[in-house]
């Protein structure tokens, strides 16, 4: 591949170092995602410039005259501290008409939006937990429909925020407890959803036509209490102690038929195509007893930081990490001049 002019967008407070502090092991670190990208593509010879951003779009526009990028590698996963606001960026970088890596705007919009999302998906005919939303400030009423246990989220928000074991309610309560915790303390509406028992698993796909779907993974809880509900909290995707502690990882599945593999394949491109998502994306799943797959979301520009299930996932099919981001910003380029792929 030519040389490009990479322009990184990232947060403001998850700009990597140019140089690693000595004793720093950047793995460890909140921005290790946006240190392994912009290191990998400088090793392969591009020119990377990262631009922080908070709140101010300008800073946008002026990099871009100023540095004229070939394309933009979106690590962005909010705007104005909203996770929601992130799609307006990548509008923003369609206006400039500037390649950018992974999600169109509205593949985003789909996708983020918990119940948006299964909406779409059931008309589809693809499986996902029953559920009902409750918007800030309004009654909390239980439909007689959903049964306990179920679990209690954000209906917009990402990485496990403000899911703990206490999302998961077995009664009216404890419910209302926490769907009011959602609204007061994660500051956004609620999604109230049928708790599905059963594997976790995850399908990564790479591409905007033809699709690569990478080898199925699961999540394992080797060594958890009885008690304690398999759930990826907030603990379990971020603390490595809590992880260490429960011999909590993550794995290419296995025992999986190559039948009921290629049925996980298989819906982790329906719904791919259904969200009408585009670069790269990791569907998040439920394999219960009985081999139904449920759709529990779709997540959009999945954490691509070396080492973590997506990239993982590429290694075990035989794509190395620098492959993997030389693809991501090929798709970027291919689209330059599609509008709103
Ligand atoms: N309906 C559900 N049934 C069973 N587990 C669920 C359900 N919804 C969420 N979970 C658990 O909570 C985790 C996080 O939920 P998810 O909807 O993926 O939110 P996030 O966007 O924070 O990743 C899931 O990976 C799963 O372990
Ligand atoms: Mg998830």
């Amino acid at each position: 591949m030519r040389k490009l002019r990479v322009l990184a967008l990232v947060h403001k407070e998850l700009l990597p170092p140019d140089n690693l502090p000595e004793g720093v092991d950047p793995a460890t670190q909140p921005w290790r995602t946006e240190y392994d990208v912009v290191t990998t593509l400088r090793g392969a010879g591009h020119e990377v410039k990262t631009l922080g951003i908070g709140s101010d779009l300008g800073l946008v526009r002026v990099a871009i005259e100023e540095f004229k990028p070939h394309v933009a590698f979106n690590l962005l996963e909010e705007f104005h501290g909203e996770a929601i606001y992130d799609q307006n960026v990548v509008s923003y970088l369609e206006l400039q008409r500037v390649p950018y890596t992974g999600c169109n705007p509205r593949g985003i919009m789909l996708a983020r939006d918990k119940a948006i999302s299964k909406k779409v998906l059931t008309y589809h005919r693809i499986r996902v937990p029953d559920f009902v939303v409750f918007p800030m400030k309004q009654r909390i009423a239980r439909p007689r429909r959903l049964e306990f246990p179920l679990m209690v989220k954000s209906l917009v928000e990402e990485s496990s925020f403000g899911i703990a074991q206490a999302s998961l309610v077995r009664g009216d309560e404890a419910l209302r407890e926490r769907v009011l915790f959602v609204h007061e303390k994660i500051g956004t509406d609620a999604i109230v959803e049928q708790y599905i028992e059963g594997r976790e698993l995850y399908v990564s796909l790479l591409g905007d036509r033809r699709l690569t779907v990478l080898p199925v993974w699961e999540l394992l809880f080797t060594r958890m209490p009885e008690e304690t509900a398999r759930i990826a909290t907030a603990k379990v995707k971020w603390d490595f102690k809590y992880q260490e502690k429960h011999g909590i990882r993550s794995e290419r599945a296995q025992n999986l038929p190559p039948a009921l593999e290629e049925r996980i394949r298989q819906v982790g491109k329906r719904v791919y195509r259904s969200l009408m998502l585009s670069g790269y994306a990791r569907i998040d799943l439920r394999l219960t007893d009985d081999e139904k797959i449920y759709v529990l979301e779709a997540n959009p520009n999945p954490q691509l930081a070396y080492g973590e299930d997506f990239a993982e996932s590429a290694h075990a099919a035989g794509i190395s990490y620098a492959e993997l981001l030389v693809r991501i910003i090929r798709m970027a380029l291919r689209r330059r001049n599609v509008a709103a792929t």
